[in-house]
């Protein structure tokens, strides 16, 4: 099954942009948190985890439309270097959105604490209290999210060269559809 539409169907464009949001807002509070000792670091925390975990649902959704609904090709002059790059970093980026929220999630089991979405509404722990589990995941989890903020970094620098340089309908593939 190929895509000769030239875009992305509507779901996944209305979740690509929902989503680079939420998750560039996520990195900013994730940095504010660490860097905060006052009352701000209790109120970023609060928005902190449900954000995420309603980042990682959103993720799978994703993931599972676009396996239904393939891409549209990459130009055929765009160079094979390009291509593949352009298809690693999706990739990347993909399983940077599921990983970093079960990692998330992870360590807080492992340190023992309850993974709270509300004052009521408590997740049930997915790793076994364990100090060193703790402290490894902790450490991914922070250069996890550095890779993740490169990695978007590149992804709006390609988004900037496809749209302004080549103008070769990569980029409109994920706003609107181009006049012919
Ligand atoms: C896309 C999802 C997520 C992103 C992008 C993200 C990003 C970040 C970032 C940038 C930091 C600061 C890292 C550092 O400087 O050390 C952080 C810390 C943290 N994150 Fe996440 N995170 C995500 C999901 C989650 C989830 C789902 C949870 C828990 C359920 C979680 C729990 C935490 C905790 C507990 C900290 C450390 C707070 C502290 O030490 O004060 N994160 N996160």
């Amino acid at each position: 099954m190929s895509n000769t539409t030239g875009m992305f169907v509507l779901s996944a464009r209305i979740l690509h942009w929902l989503m680079a949001v939420l998750i560039l807002a996520m990195l900013f509070i994730g940095i504010g948190m660490v860097a905060s000792v006052s009352e701000r670091h209790e109120w970023l925390i609060h928005i902190h985890k449900p954000l995420g975990i309603a980042i990682l649902i959103l993720a799978v959704l994703r993931l599972a439309i676009r396996l239904r609904n393939p891409a549209p090709p990459l130009p055929a002059d765009l160079p094979w270097l390009q291509k593949l790059a352009a298809h690693a970093s999706h990739w990347l980026l993909y399983g940077l959105m599921i990983a970093m929220p079960l990692i998330g999630w992870a360590m807080l089991s492992a340190g023992g604490y309850p993974v709270m979405l509300s004052d009521s509404l408590r997740l049930p722990p997915i790793f076994p209290t364990n100090a060193i589990a703790f402290a490894i995941l902790r450490q991914l989890h922070t250069v996890l999210a550095m890779l993740l903020f490169l990695t978007f970094l590149a992804h709006m620098a390609a988004a900037l060269y496809h749209g302004l340089i080549r103008r070769d309908g990569v980029l409109s593939s994920m706003t609107h559809r181009r006049k012919p």
